[in-house]
């Protein structure tokens, strides 16, 4: 099998070396990239590359922080999973929670005692062990911006103050000087909060209707901005998208009521492929757009009608701040316990990923943040034992775009061959989706400092697609960089000690003049980096 690779490998990389030709006359059979860099939609915010932490399964408690392990500095984090996840380049990090958040009382983890409780979400029993400021302690060595949930389930407003108090205000009321108190002299300045998590959902624990959940985060968000006035507000939009909830209304009836006060509205999505349909699940990622679309319509709409919007002259923006591949461990004992959501991933889940990401680029102009849940052995691209760890397919493509997509997005021409899908579920417990003309090149690119950077999704399965790269503005110079994620089969999985999917840099080829030709693999993401001269 390994062999058979290796050898498809070479000959996908001569044909694509031979098919690179800078320069060459087009060919009505190839598929087009027309890339001009004027043709702009929005810049592209690195925080989009955020990721997410949650007390959850072995996230937090043998992912992050593990001081049995061999791996674990003296303050019990594990080091192996700290080089990895700085790999991703991770840009902002959300904490606690998730469902768990729901349930949280932040007090029970601060200070020398720490109470143990029953975790109801996922149920565990929740030492606190880890809290505030140890995982303040973590954000800092990995180098990224905290974004942390408050408890709007059983939560107060006066609680959710009380934490805004303790993390950001630098000293004199109570809660500042108990965090001096506990050895953090200067505030951890937290700048993202989110108001809630999932409360359109019946799983929620203090689960709530639209209006009394806008009710309970405009007054939550109104203290805690007075308690600390730069801070950003994301409102938990929907994330229910069953067959009976009514996510749209969901949506509207928080814009609208929480219009004047939030910066963000937070949207969930999970996918999957659960009857084994490969070309029904690379279509996936196009619902992210379609849903996009639908709530940056609505923004627009009640932004039309803000009165009081003094903290910011930005509009509200879209954060995708839980989205990833999660069908397997999804139900029944899986759910549950330590072990819970622990998700083996093949190469055609890491080619939805790149789709994903993909999409958010394109919409680059609403969407602001997005957060892959989540970083370590829950659905997450790190998958640890006690004593090793290895990195998920996942893990390649979003390392990927997270060092290379930044800059301004383009508005792309696409044109190549494209397939329908028929009806079916998106995931579990999810609405169901049919698309059309799905383009079996799924495109996004970024135009930074005279550097175009190009992400490509080949969703052929068997197929390398000849394309030309065309410049509407100026032309290709220099040399061009390729790295590609790829393996043996859709089904390829990585595993401890065995690497099958992972990113090969490819040998840089010259480039010169208005376009240049390329054959992408079949089931690859490819990431072109090339100057166009203007
Ligand atoms: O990421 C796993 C869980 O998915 C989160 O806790 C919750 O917000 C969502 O339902």
């Amino acid at each position: 099998m390994k062999e058979r690779y290796l050898f498809k490998s070479i000959l996908v990389a001569l044909l694509a070396f031979a098919a690179f030709l800078p320069g060459s006359a087009q060919n009505a059979e190839n598929a087009r990239i027309k890339i001009d860099v004027e043709r702009t939609i929005g810049e592209v915010n690195k925080n989009i590359y955020g990721n997410f932490v949650e007390h959850l399964g072995r996230c937090v408690y043998g992912g992050i922080y593990d001081p049995d392990s061999p791996h674990a500095d003296e303050n019990g984090f594990r080091k192996d999973v700290l080089e990895a996840a700085k790999g991703l380049n991770i840009s902002l990090l959300r904490y606690p929670g998730g469902n768990f958040v729901s349930n949280y009382n932040w007090k029970d983890g601060v200070g020398p005692d720490r109470p143990k409780r029953l975790e109801l979400a996922w149920q565990r029993l929740e030492t606190n062990e880890v809290g505030t400021n140890e995982f303040m302690t973590y954000a800092k060595m990995l180098g990224t911006e905290p974004y942390f949930a408050v408890n709007l389930g059983t939560g107060t407003i006066k609680e959710a103050q009380q934490w805004v108090e303790y993390t950001n205000v630098k000293e004199g009321p109570y809660y500042a000087e108990l965090r001096k108190k506990h050895g953090y002299p200067e505030p951890h300045n937290i700048k993202y909060w989110s108001l809630g998590n999932e409360m359109d959902g019946y799983w929620q624990m203090g689960h709530l209707n639209a209006i009394d959940y806008s009710k309970k985060a405009r007054e939550a968000g109104k203290l805690m901005r007075l308690t600390s006035p730069d801070i950003k507000l994301i409102a938990a939009g929907s994330s229910n998208y069953r067959p009976d909830a009514n996510p749209d209304e969901w949506n509207r009836t928080i814009l609208e009521e929480l219009k004047d006060y939030i910066d963000y509205i937070a949207l969930h999505i999970y996918v999957g492929n659960p009857d084994d349909n490969y070309y029904n699940f690379m279509s996936t990622p196009l619902v992210i757009e379609e849903r996009t679309k639908i709530v940056k319509g609505m923004i627009n709409e009640v932004m039309q009608r803000t009165l009081r919007r003094d903290h910011t002259e930005d509009p509200i923006y879209i954060a995708w701040d839980e989205y990833n591949v999660w069908y397997r461990a999804r139900s029944g004992a899986n759910m549950v316990g330590d072990r819970a959501l622990e998700e083996h991933y093949n190469l055609e889940d890491a080619l939805v990923i790149s789709g994903m990401l993909n999409a958010f680029i394109r919409n680059a102009d609403v969407v602001k943040m997005a957060n892959m849940a989540q970083l370590v052995n829950v659905i997450g691209p790190i998958f640890t034992s006690k004593d090793d760890m290895f990195k998920q397919t996942i893990y390649y493509p979003l390392a990927l775009f997270a060092n290379n997509m930044h800059g301004t997005s383009l508005d792309l021409f696409v044109d190549c061959e494209t397939y329908d899908t028929e009806e079916f579920f998106l995931g579990l417990g999810e609405t169901t989706t049919k698309q059309t003309d799905v383009p079996y090149l799924d495109v996004s690119a970024t135009y930074k400092d005279d550097e175009v950077t190009i992400a490509v999704v080949n969703r052929h399965k068997d197929k390398a697609i000849t394309t030309d790269l065309i410049a509407q503005t100026g032309e290709f110079t220099g040399s061009l960089e390729i790295f590609e994620v790829n393996g043996p089969d859709i089904k390829a999985k990585n595993d401890f000690g065995e690497t099958n999917v992972a990113t090969k840099k490819l040998e840089s080829v010259k480039a010169k003049g208005k376009s240049v030709t390329y054959a992408f693999p079949p089931h690859s993401l490819t990431i072109i980096k090339g100057k166009i001269k203007l």
